[in-house]
Protein backbone atom coordinates (compact mmCIF):
# COMPACT_ATOMS: atom_id res chain seq x y z
CA UNK A 1 0.00 0.00 0.00
CA UNK A 2 1.37 3.15 -0.76
CA UNK A 3 0.10 6.74 0.16
CA UNK A 4 -0.53 8.80 -3.57
CA UNK A 5 -1.24 12.35 -2.01
CA UNK A 6 -2.79 14.88 0.65
CA UNK A 7 -5.44 17.03 0.11
CA UNK A 8 -5.72 20.24 2.59
CA UNK A 9 -8.51 22.31 3.70
CA UNK A 10 -9.61 25.08 5.66
CA UNK A 11 -13.24 25.49 6.22
CA UNK A 12 -15.13 27.82 8.33
CA UNK A 13 -18.67 26.35 9.36
CA UNK A 14 -19.42 27.87 12.23
CA UNK A 15 -17.52 30.36 12.81
CA UNK A 16 -14.12 29.03 13.85
CA UNK A 17 -11.97 27.57 11.07
CA UNK A 18 -10.77 23.94 10.82
CA UNK A 19 -7.54 22.70 9.57
CA UNK A 20 -8.81 19.14 7.96
CA UNK A 21 -6.48 16.58 5.54
CA UNK A 22 -7.09 14.07 3.56
CA UNK A 23 -4.29 11.19 2.78
CA UNK A 24 -4.91 9.41 -0.10
CA UNK A 25 -3.75 5.38 -1.25
CA UNK A 26 -3.46 3.43 -4.55
CA UNK A 27 -5.94 1.07 -2.68
CA UNK A 28 -8.66 3.55 -2.68
CA UNK A 29 -9.17 3.73 1.28
CA UNK A 30 -8.64 7.43 2.75
CA UNK A 31 -7.62 8.85 5.91
CA UNK A 32 -8.97 12.09 7.78
CA UNK A 33 -6.72 14.02 9.79
CA UNK A 34 -7.05 17.53 11.29
CA UNK A 35 -4.27 20.08 12.37
CA UNK A 36 -6.75 22.84 13.08
CA UNK A 37 -4.75 26.05 15.62
CA UNK A 38 -7.02 28.84 16.38
CA UNK A 39 -5.76 32.21 14.57
CA UNK A 40 -3.21 30.72 12.33
CA UNK A 41 -5.28 27.59 10.62
CA UNK A 42 -3.92 29.19 6.99
CA UNK A 43 -0.32 28.47 8.29
CA UNK A 44 -0.60 25.39 9.23
CA UNK A 45 -2.38 24.24 5.77
CA UNK A 46 0.30 26.15 4.01
CA UNK A 47 2.63 24.19 6.00
CA UNK A 48 1.48 20.70 5.50
CA UNK A 49 1.30 21.72 1.74
CA UNK A 50 5.02 21.82 2.29
CA UNK A 51 5.79 18.90 4.08
CA UNK A 52 3.39 16.48 2.22
CA UNK A 53 5.26 15.53 -1.06
CA UNK A 54 7.47 13.52 1.71
CA UNK A 55 4.73 11.01 2.62
CA UNK A 56 4.30 10.43 -1.18
CA UNK A 57 5.28 6.76 -2.29
CA UNK A 58 5.62 5.30 1.44
CA UNK A 59 3.51 2.80 3.04
CA UNK A 60 0.80 4.23 5.36
CA UNK A 61 1.23 1.67 7.84
CA UNK A 62 4.17 2.54 8.82
CA UNK A 63 3.09 5.35 11.51
CA UNK A 64 5.74 5.62 13.62
CA UNK A 65 8.58 5.77 11.12
CA UNK A 66 6.68 8.30 9.19
CA UNK A 67 6.62 10.57 12.34
CA UNK A 68 9.78 10.39 12.69
CA UNK A 69 9.85 10.97 9.19
CA UNK A 70 8.31 14.33 9.31
CA UNK A 71 10.07 15.22 12.84
CA UNK A 72 13.13 14.92 11.93
CA UNK A 73 13.69 15.38 8.06
CA UNK A 74 13.15 19.24 8.28
CA UNK A 75 15.69 20.21 11.09
CA UNK A 76 13.86 22.69 12.73
CA UNK A 77 11.03 20.85 14.48
CA UNK A 78 8.68 21.22 16.65
CA UNK A 79 6.34 24.47 17.77
CA UNK A 80 2.52 24.65 17.51
CA UNK A 81 2.33 24.92 13.69
CA UNK A 82 4.91 22.24 13.07
CA UNK A 83 3.10 20.04 15.70
CA UNK A 84 -0.67 20.74 14.37
CA UNK A 85 0.45 19.69 10.81
CA UNK A 86 2.29 16.72 12.09
CA UNK A 87 -0.98 15.36 14.18
CA UNK A 88 -3.14 15.64 11.26
CA UNK A 89 -0.94 13.72 9.73
CA UNK A 90 -0.91 11.34 12.58
CA UNK A 91 -4.34 10.81 13.26
CA UNK A 92 -4.93 10.41 8.80
CA UNK A 93 -2.66 7.30 9.14
CA UNK A 94 -3.72 5.75 12.36
CA UNK A 95 -7.60 6.02 10.47
CA UNK A 96 -6.26 4.12 7.30
CA UNK A 97 -4.51 1.62 9.35
CA UNK A 98 -7.68 0.94 11.39
CA UNK A 99 -9.99 1.14 7.71
CA UNK A 100 -7.62 -1.56 6.63
CA UNK A 101 -7.83 -3.68 9.70
CA UNK A 102 -11.57 -3.26 9.53
CA UNK A 103 -11.18 -2.09 13.65
CA UNK A 104 -12.03 1.24 15.19
CA UNK A 105 -8.69 3.00 16.50
CA UNK A 106 -8.71 2.06 19.92
CA UNK A 107 -8.84 -1.51 19.34
CA UNK A 108 -5.81 -1.06 17.70
CA UNK A 109 -4.28 0.80 20.73
CA UNK A 110 -4.75 -2.00 22.65
CA UNK A 111 -9.01 -1.95 23.23
CA UNK A 112 -11.23 -0.48 25.80
CA UNK A 113 -10.27 0.10 29.25
CA UNK A 114 -13.43 1.64 30.09
CA UNK A 115 -17.17 1.84 28.83
CA UNK A 116 -16.91 5.38 27.40
CA UNK A 117 -15.16 8.76 27.80
CA UNK A 118 -16.57 11.00 31.04
CA UNK A 119 -16.41 14.87 30.03
CA UNK A 120 -16.75 17.75 31.31
CA UNK A 121 -18.80 21.13 30.27
CA UNK A 122 -18.56 24.55 30.51
CA UNK A 123 -20.80 26.46 32.73
CA UNK A 124 -20.78 30.18 33.08
CA UNK A 125 -22.68 33.18 34.51
CA UNK A 126 -23.07 36.64 35.46
CA UNK A 127 -23.30 36.32 39.13
CA UNK A 128 -22.94 33.03 41.51
CA UNK A 129 -26.59 32.05 40.89
CA UNK A 130 -26.55 32.55 37.25
CA UNK A 131 -23.13 30.02 37.44
CA UNK A 132 -25.36 28.01 39.73
CA UNK A 133 -28.50 27.30 37.29
CA UNK A 134 -26.12 26.87 34.75
CA UNK A 135 -24.44 24.04 36.32
CA UNK A 136 -27.76 22.85 37.32
CA UNK A 137 -28.65 22.55 33.80
CA UNK A 138 -25.57 20.55 32.71
CA UNK A 139 -25.77 18.03 35.58
CA UNK A 140 -29.98 17.52 34.14
CA UNK A 141 -28.43 17.02 31.08
CA UNK A 142 -25.89 13.96 32.70
CA UNK A 143 -22.58 15.91 32.86
CA UNK A 144 -20.90 14.20 36.11
CA UNK A 145 -17.87 17.32 35.89
CA UNK A 146 -19.07 20.95 35.29
CA UNK A 147 -16.41 23.63 34.82
CA UNK A 148 -17.50 27.32 36.67
CA UNK A 149 -16.68 29.86 35.21
CA UNK A 150 -17.90 33.48 36.07
CA UNK A 151 -17.57 35.81 32.96
CA UNK A 152 -16.53 33.12 31.45
CA UNK A 153 -12.88 33.97 32.51
CA UNK A 154 -11.35 35.98 34.78
CA UNK A 155 -14.67 37.26 36.70
CA UNK A 156 -16.23 40.56 36.36
CA UNK A 157 -16.38 42.46 33.33
CA UNK A 158 -14.87 39.93 30.82
CA UNK A 159 -18.33 38.50 29.08
CA UNK A 160 -17.03 39.61 26.39
CA UNK A 161 -14.29 37.05 26.05
CA UNK A 162 -15.98 33.88 24.20
CA UNK A 163 -15.93 33.06 21.49
CA UNK A 164 -12.00 33.29 21.59
CA UNK A 165 -11.53 34.33 18.09
CA UNK A 166 -13.50 37.41 16.45
CA UNK A 167 -13.63 38.25 12.67
CA UNK A 168 -11.25 40.94 11.69
CA UNK A 169 -9.65 42.70 14.80
CA UNK A 170 -9.42 41.11 18.12
CA UNK A 171 -11.68 41.71 20.43
CA UNK A 172 -10.36 43.84 23.81
CA UNK A 173 -11.06 42.35 26.94
CA UNK A 174 -10.28 44.29 30.35
CA UNK A 175 -8.55 42.16 33.16
CA UNK A 176 -8.14 43.40 37.09
CA UNK A 177 -6.75 40.47 39.31
CA UNK A 178 -7.97 41.80 43.02
CA UNK A 179 -11.71 41.50 41.62
CA UNK A 180 -11.42 38.25 40.10
CA UNK A 181 -9.52 36.93 42.98
CA UNK A 182 -11.89 37.90 45.73
CA UNK A 183 -14.69 36.93 43.65
CA UNK A 184 -14.32 33.04 42.64
CA UNK A 185 -13.97 31.76 46.11
CA UNK A 186 -17.05 33.88 47.02
CA UNK A 187 -18.34 31.98 43.73
CA UNK A 188 -17.51 28.62 44.61
CA UNK A 189 -18.93 28.94 48.49
CA UNK A 190 -21.99 29.30 46.76
CA UNK A 191 -22.12 26.68 44.77
CA UNK A 192 -21.45 24.37 47.54
CA UNK A 193 -23.61 25.56 49.49
CA UNK A 194 -26.59 25.04 47.07
CA UNK A 195 -25.33 22.19 45.45
CA UNK A 196 -23.19 20.20 47.86
CA UNK A 197 -20.01 18.50 48.23
CA UNK A 198 -20.24 15.53 45.94
CA UNK A 199 -20.87 16.92 42.60
CA UNK A 200 -17.25 17.18 40.51
CA UNK A 201 -16.49 21.00 40.13
CA UNK A 202 -13.59 22.58 38.47
CA UNK A 203 -12.57 25.76 37.45
CA UNK A 204 -10.13 27.47 34.50
CA UNK A 205 -7.88 30.62 35.81
CA UNK A 206 -6.64 30.62 31.91
CA UNK A 207 -3.30 31.69 32.78
CA UNK A 208 -4.42 35.41 34.18
CA UNK A 209 -2.27 34.81 37.73
CA UNK A 210 1.07 35.16 39.05
CA UNK A 211 1.98 32.09 40.65
CA UNK A 212 1.86 33.99 44.25
CA UNK A 213 -1.18 35.16 43.34
CA UNK A 214 -2.41 31.77 42.01
CA UNK A 215 -1.18 30.27 45.14
CA UNK A 216 -3.63 32.29 47.48
CA UNK A 217 -7.00 31.54 44.76
CA UNK A 218 -5.65 27.85 44.89
CA UNK A 219 -5.51 27.67 48.92
CA UNK A 220 -8.67 30.16 49.67
CA UNK A 221 -10.70 27.44 46.49
CA UNK A 222 -9.11 24.29 48.94
CA UNK A 223 -12.17 23.94 51.44
CA UNK A 224 -14.28 24.08 47.81
CA UNK A 225 -12.68 20.40 46.53
CA UNK A 226 -12.02 20.96 42.85
CA UNK A 227 -12.00 18.63 40.75
CA UNK A 228 -9.05 20.73 39.22
CA UNK A 229 -8.12 24.22 39.26
CA UNK A 230 -7.05 24.55 34.46
CA UNK A 231 -3.87 26.75 33.99
CA UNK A 232 -3.52 28.86 37.25
CA UNK A 233 -0.30 30.13 35.65
CA UNK A 234 0.93 30.95 32.31
CA UNK A 235 3.01 27.71 30.50
CA UNK A 236 6.56 30.25 30.60
CA UNK A 237 5.51 29.88 34.37
CA UNK A 238 5.22 26.52 35.23
CA UNK A 239 8.23 26.17 37.49
CA UNK A 240 5.49 28.44 40.03
CA UNK A 241 3.18 25.48 40.15
CA UNK A 242 5.68 24.80 43.09
CA UNK A 243 4.92 27.85 45.01
CA UNK A 244 1.25 26.50 44.36
CA UNK A 245 1.86 22.59 45.78
CA UNK A 246 3.59 24.09 49.03
CA UNK A 247 0.30 26.02 49.91
CA UNK A 248 -2.09 23.85 49.37
CA UNK A 249 -3.59 20.58 47.99
CA UNK A 250 -5.97 21.93 45.12
CA UNK A 251 -5.86 19.73 42.15
CA UNK A 252 -3.86 21.73 39.49
CA UNK A 253 -4.24 20.88 35.79
CA UNK A 254 -1.93 22.56 33.20
CA UNK A 255 -1.18 21.99 29.47
CA UNK A 256 -3.68 23.00 26.53
CA UNK A 257 -0.92 24.95 25.41
CA UNK A 258 1.90 22.51 25.64
CA UNK A 259 3.04 21.01 22.11
CA UNK A 260 6.16 19.06 23.35
CA UNK A 261 7.20 16.22 25.82
CA UNK A 262 9.90 18.56 27.12
CA UNK A 263 7.22 21.22 28.81
CA UNK A 264 5.48 18.00 30.50
CA UNK A 265 8.71 15.90 32.54
CA UNK A 266 9.48 18.38 35.23
CA UNK A 267 5.60 18.66 36.36
CA UNK A 268 5.02 14.57 36.31
CA UNK A 269 8.76 14.46 37.83
CA UNK A 270 8.58 16.99 40.28
CA UNK A 271 4.41 15.79 40.65
CA UNK A 272 3.55 19.84 40.46
CA UNK A 273 0.33 18.79 38.82
CA UNK A 274 -2.88 15.91 39.04
CA UNK A 275 -4.15 16.46 35.22
CA UNK A 276 -1.88 17.14 32.22
CA UNK A 277 -4.32 18.99 29.29
CA UNK A 278 -2.81 18.13 26.59
CA UNK A 279 -4.41 17.71 23.00
CA UNK A 280 -3.58 15.13 20.78
CA UNK A 281 -4.42 17.97 18.53
CA UNK A 282 -1.43 19.85 19.65
CA UNK A 283 1.33 17.44 20.89
CA UNK A 284 1.86 15.71 17.85
CA UNK A 285 -1.32 13.09 17.22
CA UNK A 286 -2.37 9.99 18.83
CA UNK A 287 1.06 8.63 18.79
CA UNK A 288 3.05 11.04 20.63
CA UNK A 289 -0.22 11.95 22.70
CA UNK A 290 -0.26 8.59 24.05
CA UNK A 291 3.78 8.40 24.92
CA UNK A 292 3.40 11.36 27.64
CA UNK A 293 0.99 9.93 29.04
CA UNK A 294 2.64 6.83 29.30
CA UNK A 295 5.46 8.70 31.11
CA UNK A 296 2.74 10.70 33.14
CA UNK A 297 1.62 7.07 34.22
CA UNK A 298 4.13 6.60 37.10
CA UNK A 299 3.32 10.20 38.33
CA UNK A 300 -0.16 9.35 39.26
CA UNK A 301 -0.81 12.02 36.33
CA UNK A 302 -4.20 11.89 34.45
CA UNK A 303 -5.36 13.15 31.26
CA UNK A 304 -8.27 16.08 30.91
CA UNK A 305 -7.14 16.66 27.17
CA UNK A 306 -7.94 20.15 26.27
CA UNK A 307 -11.63 20.39 23.51
CA UNK A 308 -12.32 23.97 23.46
CA UNK A 309 -14.66 24.56 20.13
CA UNK A 310 -11.57 25.77 18.07
CA UNK A 311 -10.88 21.75 18.12
CA UNK A 312 -12.65 20.09 15.65
CA UNK A 313 -14.65 17.13 15.39
CA UNK A 314 -12.00 15.06 13.75
CA UNK A 315 -9.63 15.87 16.97
CA UNK A 316 -12.01 15.39 18.97
CA UNK A 317 -12.85 11.50 17.80
CA UNK A 318 -8.89 11.17 17.86
CA UNK A 319 -8.98 12.34 21.47
CA UNK A 320 -11.41 10.13 22.60
CA UNK A 321 -10.25 6.88 20.73
CA UNK A 322 -6.78 7.58 22.76
CA UNK A 323 -8.74 8.04 26.08
CA UNK A 324 -10.54 5.05 25.68
CA UNK A 325 -7.59 2.72 26.26
CA UNK A 326 -5.05 4.45 28.65
CA UNK A 327 -5.17 3.51 32.41
CA UNK A 328 -4.45 7.21 33.37
CA UNK A 329 -7.37 8.64 31.75
CA UNK A 330 -9.04 11.58 33.80
CA UNK A 331 -11.26 13.73 32.28
CA UNK A 332 -12.09 15.28 28.34
CA UNK A 333 -13.11 18.77 27.89
CA UNK A 334 -16.26 18.80 26.05
CA UNK A 335 -17.59 21.05 23.03
CA UNK A 336 -21.09 19.45 21.60
CA UNK A 337 -20.71 19.69 17.89
CA UNK A 338 -23.83 17.61 17.06
CA UNK A 339 -25.71 20.63 18.43
CA UNK A 340 -25.36 22.02 14.87
CA UNK A 341 -26.53 20.48 11.58
CA UNK A 342 -23.64 21.73 9.77
CA UNK A 343 -21.13 19.91 11.32
CA UNK A 344 -22.70 17.13 11.47
CA UNK A 345 -23.10 16.85 7.64
CA UNK A 346 -19.66 18.15 7.17
CA UNK A 347 -18.06 15.57 9.81
CA UNK A 348 -20.21 13.11 10.04
CA UNK A 349 -19.48 10.55 13.12
CA UNK A 350 -21.17 7.98 15.32
CA UNK A 351 -19.89 10.14 18.18
CA UNK A 352 -22.54 9.77 21.06
CA UNK A 353 -22.36 11.44 24.27
CA UNK A 354 -25.22 9.71 26.63
CA UNK A 355 -25.44 10.80 30.48
CA UNK A 356 -21.88 12.75 30.56
CA UNK A 357 -19.94 9.73 28.20
CA UNK A 358 -18.31 9.77 25.14
CA UNK A 359 -18.13 7.10 22.85
CA UNK A 360 -16.13 7.21 19.50
CA UNK A 361 -18.82 4.35 18.35
CA UNK A 362 -17.40 1.25 17.08
CA UNK A 363 -16.53 2.32 12.74
CA UNK A 364 -13.55 1.47 11.73
CA UNK A 365 -10.38 3.80 11.90
CA UNK A 366 -11.27 6.68 13.49
CA UNK A 367 -15.11 6.26 12.11
CA UNK A 368 -15.57 10.01 11.59
CA UNK A 369 -15.17 11.20 7.95
CA UNK A 370 -15.03 15.05 6.24
CA UNK A 371 -17.58 15.75 3.13
CA UNK A 372 -14.88 18.10 1.16
CA UNK A 373 -17.60 19.15 -1.45
CA UNK A 374 -19.95 20.30 1.28
CA UNK A 375 -16.71 22.54 3.12
CA UNK A 376 -16.67 24.57 -0.09
CA UNK A 377 -19.54 26.53 0.96
CA UNK A 378 -17.96 27.34 4.32
CA UNK A 379 -14.37 29.28 2.78
CA UNK A 380 -11.74 30.49 5.44
CA UNK A 381 -11.81 33.78 6.86
CA UNK A 382 -9.34 35.22 9.06
CA UNK A 383 -9.61 35.60 12.70
CA UNK A 384 -7.72 36.59 15.70
CA UNK A 385 -7.63 35.53 18.98
CA UNK A 386 -8.58 38.02 21.44
CA UNK A 387 -6.59 40.53 23.72
CA UNK A 388 -6.38 41.37 27.32
CA UNK A 389 -5.21 44.42 28.76
CA UNK A 390 -5.41 46.17 32.45
CA UNK A 391 -8.22 48.66 32.95
CA UNK A 392 -5.60 51.25 32.70
CA UNK A 393 -4.39 50.39 28.72
CA UNK A 394 -1.80 48.20 29.89
CA UNK A 395 -1.41 44.68 28.19
CA UNK A 396 -2.25 41.74 30.58
CA UNK A 397 0.44 39.04 30.87
CA UNK A 398 -1.81 36.55 28.63
CO1 LIG B 1 -8.36 26.40 29.44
Amino acid sequence: MKITGVRVFVTRPTGLNYVVIKILTDEGVYGVGEGSLNGNEIVVARYLEHIKELLIGHDPHNIEDLWHLIYRSGYWRSGPVFKAALSAIDFALWDIKGKVANLPVYQLLGGASRKAVKVYGHAGGRDAKEIEDSVRSFLERGFKIVRCQSGDYGGSGRLDYEPPIRDGVPGTAIFEPAGYLLETPRNFEHLRNALGMEVELCHDVHEQLTPTEAAWLAKQLEPYRLFFLEDPVMPEEREGLRQIRQSCTTNIAIGELFTDRDECMMLFQERLIDYIRIAPLHVGGITEARKIMVLAEPFSVKSAFHGAADLGPISQAAALHLQMVIPNFGVQEWTDFSSSETLCELFPTPCKLVDGYAHPGGAPGLGIDFNEELAKKFPYQSTYMPIVRRSDGTMHRY
